[in-house]
């Protein structure tokens, strides 16, 4: 672990008595010390590229003891173009969720609406399940009052009958089928009480019922692995899906025998045992998603993570049973950025770096927490002046009175914390693509606001990708916006043809 800015903010000691030349001076240490330290090396990259690829190898056996649980997700190639009608997708990944109406005509998306409602942090951290299904359920009602079934259709529901719904469910699960699979543990602050453990799709299947609606949870997928089926079906040579969001993490193809802990699969494999009637024994070219939720990585030993002081500080005010896990995410994604840029941002005050109100301020212990996605709207102001970044330090966290070399330093520290989550999701991408052989064609879908909404994030990612692979290769990186609520929406499709 890196204790670089600690040692340079204690030697070289920020004094009212310096003359400005040398206070320049001295905080300019301090800045190329902290470039140093979130930049990671084009050869630290490919350690960690390396490492990873053995994780993944590690995690696709039975009993393994990878950081990655790499979830075989049971959606495989399948013709879309079967599917002609209505179905419904929920998408639930954060602190909102959403509701989707899709109609598809051969596979071909003509319809859609949705809606994003909010859950109450009651049922979020320490509620039950019953309150969280309950509440996705009570949506889903007010939905249909919104958008009532098209009138043609209105009879199915009225006959009892139901329609596909596919449940985007963005945490690790343990999936048994495309359809069931239970909560492995809580990720992304979440805390509800009863889930770990149950069947999620039991547990909304439930609530549904209770309230009669029309609909039967017939597919249960991650949020990478709808955003690499939404592109699938635009381009069939889209090889990973990725989220940047909230929470990190990435699916791809896997050659569905190198998924040793898979079950076998005697639909493909026929009978095995003494009864073979002569059934090939053989998928070599069945494909099948891999959840990798590579948020895990390297979270045992940290044997490769450029971990600093302040992410080992971050993991120690984790809820306890968060505590040590999802360490790359806790690195990469826009529910801790925010909060690594608030951390140097307090330890540079105290040490005199920058004025007393920054660690006053966003020390408090009933602060609103630092949002990544202001660190993204104070990087990209480059106006001289940078008055929205000064709006936001000063009407949001109550930091006035800053100098323009002040907000030079601020927003060169979101750079820096953006930057490296940038080096480190684009190492992951080629990690994989190197374990897939596909570097040379390759479509990588992404979706997620810190991909979409931080200045300068692909560029860097790209940077990353090309700095492990020896250059670009044909490497597509796409932003695939929506894609994990309408993936599951194509996912259910593809379980009716
Ligand atoms: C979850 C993943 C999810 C990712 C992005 C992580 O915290 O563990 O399942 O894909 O966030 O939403």
């Amino acid at each position: 672990m890196s204790r670089r800015l600690l040692s340079v903010l204690e030697q070289v000691k920020s004094d009212p008595r310096d003359e400005t030349a040398i206070a320049d001076l001295k905080k300019r240490l301090v800045l190329q010390s902290l470039r140093t330290e979130f930049h990671v090396s084009k050869r630290r990259l490919r350690e960690m590229a390396v490492y990873l690829i053995h994780e993944m190898h590690e995690g696709l056996r039975p009993n393994n003891e990878s950081t990655l649980a790499m979830i075989p997700s049971f959606v495989k190639q399948k013709n879309a173009k079967n599917f002609s009608g209505l179905l419904f997708a929920i998408d639930l990944g954060g602190t909102n969720f959403r509701v989707i109406r899709m109609i598809l005509e051969r596979g071909a998306l003509v319809g859609q609406q949705s809606t994003k409602y909010t859950i109450p942090v009651e049922h979020i951290e320490g509620g039950t399940a019953e309150g969280l299904f309950g509440c996705i359920a009570e949506k889903i009602s007010v939905f249909m009052k919104t958008f009532p079934l098209p009138a043609a259709l209105q009879n199915v529901a009225a006959a009892g009958g139901h329609f596909p719904l596919g449940f985007t469910f963005s945490f690790p699960v343990d999936q048994k089928a495309i359809d069931a699979g239970a909560l492995k543990n809580w990720t992304k602050g979440f805390t509800t009480t009863g889930v770990v453990g149950k069947d999620v799709v039991e547990l909304l299947q439930k609530e549904i019922n209770k309230r009669d609606l029309p609909m039967k949870v017939v597919a249960l997928c991650n949020d990478t692995v709808g955003t690499l089926v939404t592109r699938f079906f635009e381009d069939d040579q889209t090889e990973l899906g990725v989220i940047l969001g909230t929470g990190a993490n990435a699916c791809y193809w896997e050659a569905r025998s190198n998924i040793t802990k898979l079950p076998r699969d005697p639909q493909t494999e026929g009978s095995g045992g003494g009864n073979n009637n002569n059934k090939k024994v053989s998928f070599d070219d069945d494909q099948m998603i891999v959840n990798m939720e590579f948020g895990n990585f390297d979270s045992k030993k940290l044997l490769v993570l450029p971990v600093t002081q302040v992410d080992q500080e971050l993991d120690a005010d984790s809820p306890p049973e968060q505590l040590g896990k999802q360490r790359f995410e806790k690195m990469i994604s826009g529910k801790y950025l925010g909060d690594i840029v608030r951390r140097v941002l307090i330890r540079a005050s105290s040490h005199g770096f920058l004025p007393a109100c920054i660690h006053e301020q966003l020390g408090k212990n009933n602060r609103p927490s630092f949002e990544s996605r202001d660190a993204g709207l104070i990087t990209s102001d480059r106006n001289p002046g940078q008055h929205l970044a000064r709006a936001i330090l000063s009407e949001r966290y109550g930091c006035t009175g800053l100098s323009d070399a002040d907000m030079y330093f601020i927003s060169q520290v979101c750079h820096l914390v953006q930057r490296r989550s940038a080096q480190l999701a684009g190492m992951a991408i080629a990690a994989v693509l190197m374990k897939t052989g596909k570097q040379d064609n390759a479509t990588v879908a992404v979706d997620g606001s810190v991909y979409g909404k931080t200045p300068g994030y692909p560029r860097h990612m790209m940077d990353a990708i090309g700095a492990v692979l020896g250059d670009n290769r044909g490497v597509r990186v796409k932003y695939t916006s929506d894609g994990s609520g309408l993936g599951a929406g194509y996912i259910a499709a593809l379980t009716q043809v």
